[in-house]
């Protein structure tokens, strides 16, 4: 620890810091909802013996186009709308995509994170996704 604070130290000293390349910044985040509840719970959740390999799918997808780095996909857990499930957000934007499937996450990678245009008719209802809560006054 204390030979790192000195390479630290004389780094920051010379100014190396300074000709370090700035990392950027993911373009999208695609947070996909992979929760599953138990066998026989009345409530549905986003990832069953039919769904199970969405996130997979996902993943594989943008590796094959190249996209893994400026497109980050987050596994999350419940999103709060079940009954819409299969979910996922992206993000910038809060674009929450509802019942997907293998067909709609490909169209999703091509049209909306490819070709910058969301795929409007796959997005969640927006009876089920009304405007952000306001916080404060
Ligand atoms: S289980 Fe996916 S939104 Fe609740």
């Amino acid at each position: 620890m204390l030979k790192f604070k000195k390479v630290l130290q004389a780094a920051l000293k010379k100014g190396k810091f300074m000709e370090m390349p700035t990392l950027p910044q993911p373009t999208f985040y695609i947070f996909k909802c992979e929760q599953s509840s138990p066998p026989g719970m009345p409530k549905p959740s986003c990832v069953n013996e039919n769904t199970r390999d969405l996130f997979n799918h996902t993943a594989q997808t943008l590796m094959k186009s190249g996209l893994m780095g400026p497109v980050q996909v987050v596994r999350t857990s419940c999103l709060g709308r079940c009954q819409m499930g299969p979910l996922m957000l992206v993000e910038p934007g809060h674009f929450m995509y509802a019942s997907l499937s293998k067909e709609k996450i490909d169209r999703i990678v091509q049209e909306h994170i490819l070709g910058g245009n969301p795929v409007e008719e796959y997005l969640i209802p927006s009876s089920f996704w009304g405007e952000p809560v306001k916080l404060g006054n």
